[in-house]
């Protein structure tokens, strides 16, 4: 921490095609502002940039199916998903956008140098290519039938039905999505960064160099690295992205995936057009990617290769911490199954909770393995936790020294065991939370913080300052004076984790945060407000007032923070409680995705047709004596679920057959029916019942069967064929 005079923090840079979920949340961006926070606190110098990814399929994709240009969707989410960050106090030095002249620019001239050093190779390749259209295919303009599940709406690179990945080769009956043509083989010539040539140097800087990284990054690294690497595209024939700039290259724009790292330096110079470059050519800078499991191969081995073969002093990152998925009540999340929780709608739903969500997503946080996160959970993490032990420790503190005190800090007067005991606690849980905050583990700080509230509410709770009043005053005054002192420590241990309420924590004890510089201004601010600019966030805290008290993380867990005799403002609810019916409102919302879509795959699976089977022959079909009949009776045959006794009138004869259909249809159902049986079957004796015949029944895809019946009422006896 230490070692470097700055830290810039980059978060992945959110597609601009659907609004953030809490997947996305509790992946980079919660993490990323609990770090930036902690970091900000301890007064070290740190640039904050994020920002809109605003090319690729999808997006051109999502445009043509709503009717409208990419630049629509792009502006529309661009602005949805700066708005959702800014809600949950995530606030970024700035949030730019890849669609900006500032970004092609840069993007472009990253290409160019790279280019006119020969630090490409080209190669000629067979696309898919839309002869209707008269443009090539990129994977996810081809559908067709998936080989594995039989989905008809399979994509060329996955299959979003079953999951699996695919090629449009492995496509049944493959077709353009634009035109609906057959996509035929074209050649086209494209860039491609030869990542083997950059192999061994990978190896020495991240296997050798940084064995400290998190064991899912440098375990998915060395498997990369293990499997040898190959020349990577890094154009792409289409029409939306930045242009290839150089001659000869018309039609073609850079791969999303070497635009989009470039974003995070275009939005640095946005934010910082003459000092830009000392944060990403400087020594002195820690670099930290924020990101998510799917992004590690761009952040650990294809970005820093182009940095490296960039050169001019560009720095390579100190860490990327990616975590692992987070699932909804046991289920992947899925954009297009809608089974999701979006961040504006959570604000929507839920104003005020902005705390709980970033403090549930903390504790759930899926940092060495997918994690899940159920509204259950959500709940009591806010009840249990929040309410029940830090709102309420607060609670009690501040209302009882206005109380006995008159709103004044009590003064501490001789220290008990159990005070002291309470004393020592804090500054262990103190260091404990810096060393897991350092080394990304925020679940465990988060732990810690909590670890204070539990004390401090423990505290109190033994202590009974209240009882303690009507017979001591001065040692209620002590209780209630180290019970602040525990408040003042969690207004500045939460400010990270729950920044909403730390800062009401702090109203409410009279005292402000000192909370890191703004990069334009220099200025030393008290709090960082997110200000809608142009793409641009803004530090915009006040400066504290001569003499006030400002606490800063270096003050948690000294003595007497707050001195006796200061003024603390009124008591506020720091936490309400969440009650049962908006908790069901979002779990009913769920159970309807999880109906709809058992519904539409129950329709899908009926209509899956069997494949024909083995050739017969008419001598083979003239064996079979297929009659009508009537069911005159109709029982359950005891101790089966599935059969039926049926006794039926086939013209001929009466007789008894016994059937697999329970399943699917009652005895009352059955009598008086007119069926078709194969009349000449061999007798079987099916649980002790000799059955003459046997029922025809219609089986569809999903396995379940109806009973064949003439269009009109014939006599019974006649025969089928
Ligand atoms: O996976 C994603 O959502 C990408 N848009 C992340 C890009 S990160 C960076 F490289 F820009
Ligand atoms: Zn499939």
């Amino acid at each position: 921490m230490k070692d470097k005079k700055r830290t810039l923090v980059t978060c992945a840079l959110p597609y601009a095609n659907g609004p953030v979920h809490i997947g996305h949340l509790a992946g980079v961006y919660v993490p990323a502002d609990i770090y930036v926070r902690y970091l900000r606190m301890r007064g070290e110098d740190v640039l904050y940039v994020c920002g809109s990814d605003e090319h690729g399929v999808p997006i051109t994709i999502k445009a043509r199916e709503q009717g409208c240009t990419p630049q629509d969707i792009v502006d529309r989410y661009h602005k949805l998903i700066r708005d959702s960050f800014s809600g949950l106090g995530i606030n970024f030095d700035i949030y730019g956008r890849t669609s900006s002249e500032v970004h092609r620019e840069g993007a472009a001239e990253f290409f160019r140098k790279l280019y006119d050093e020969g630090k490409f190779v080209t190669r000629e390749s067979e696309q898919y290519y839309d002869p209707e259209a008269k443009t090539f295919l990129a994977d996810r303009y081809i559908v067709g039938t998936c080989p594995k599940c039989g989905n008809e709406g399979a994509y060329g690179d996955q299959c979003e039905k079953c999951g699996s990945t695919l090629s449009p080769e492995e496509l049944i009956n493959p077709r353009s999505k634009l035109s609906g043509a057959a996509p035929i083989k074209k050649k086209t010539t494209h860039w491609y960064l030869p990542l083997q040539d950059y192999e061994q140097w990978l190896r020495e800087w991240i296997l050798d160099g940084h064995k400290e990284w998190r064991t899912n990054v440098y375990g998915q690294v060395k498997s990369w690295l293990d499997g040898g690497l190959q020349p990577r595209a890094v154009t792409r024939d289409l029409e939306w992205g930045v242009p290839v700039p150089v001659e000869g290259a018309e039609g073609k724009v850079l791969y999303v995936w070497f635009d989009a790292p470039i974003g995070y330096i275009s939005n640095t110079r946005e934010l910082l057009p003459d000092s830009w470059e000392k944060w990403w050519k400087s020594p002195d800078t820690r670099l930290v990617h924020f990101i998510g499991k799917d992004n590690i191969v761009f952040h650990c081995i294809v970005f820093p290769s182009m940095l490296k073969a960039y050169g001019d002093g560009y720095i390579l990152p100190d860490n990327v911490p990616a975590n692992e998925f987070l699932n909804l009540e046991g289920d992947k999340i899925s954009t297009s199954k809608g089974w999701a929780v979006w961040a504006h709608e959570f604000l929507k739903d839920f104003p005020g909770k902005e705390d709980v969500m970033r403090y549930a997503l903390t504790a759930n946080a899926p940092q060495t393995a997918d994690n899940d996160f159920s509204w259950k959970d959500f709940q009591a993490r806010n009840n249990s936790e929040l309410v029940a032990i830090f709102g309420n420790f607060v609670n009690r503190a501040v209302v009882l020294t206005h109380k006995y005190f008159g709103g004044k800090v009590p003064a501490c007067g001789e220290l008990l065991d159990v005070d002291k005991e309470l004393l020592a606690e804090i500054p262990a849980l103190k260091e404990s939370m810096e060393k897991n905050l350092e080394n990304f583990r925020f679940r465990e700080a988060l732990r810690d913080a909590m670890g204070i509230a539990r004390a401090g509410n423990k505290y109190i709770s033994d202590t009974e300052p209240w009882k303690v009043a009507k017979t001591d005053l001065d040692r209620t005054g002590t209780i209630l004076n180290l019970s602040l002192q525990v408040c003042a420590d969690l207004a500045v241990a939460f400010e990270p984790f729950t920044p909403f309420a730390a800062e009401r924590l702090r109203k409410m004890l009279g005292v402000s945060l000192f909370a890191g510089s703004d990069h334009r201004r220099g200025e030393r601010v008290t709090v960082n407000t997110y200000k809608d600019g142009e793409g641009c966030a803004l530090h915009t805290g006040s400066v504290p007032a001569p003499g006030a008290l400002v606490l800063d993380w270096e003050l948690l867990g000294r003595p007497q923070i707050l001195p006796a005799g200061h003024v603390i403002g009124e008591p506020e609810l720091l936490f309400a409680k969440i009650e049962d019916d908006q908790i069901q409102v979002q779990l009913d919302r769920l159970d309807a995705i999880r109906a709809e879509r058992a519904a539409r795959e129950k329709a899908e699976a009926a209509r899956k047709v069997a494949p024909q089977k083995e050739e017969c022959t008419f001598e083979d079909f003239e064996k079979m004596d297929i009659r009508t009949a009537t069911v005159l009776e109709a029982e359950r045959v005891p101790k089966t679920d599935k059969l039926l006794k049926l006794t039926i009138d086939t013209g001929m004869d009466r007789r008894v057959i016994v059937s697999g259909i329970a399943e699917y249809y009652s005895p009352e159902d059955m009598v008086g029916k007119q069926i078709c049986i194969l009349a000449n079957l061999k007798p079987r004796v099916i649980r002790g019942i000799e059955s003459h015949g046997m029922i025809l029944m219609a089986k569809q895809g999903d396995g379940t069967m109806r009973f064949i019946t003439p269009q009109e009422v014939l006599a019974n006896g006649s025969q089928v064929g």
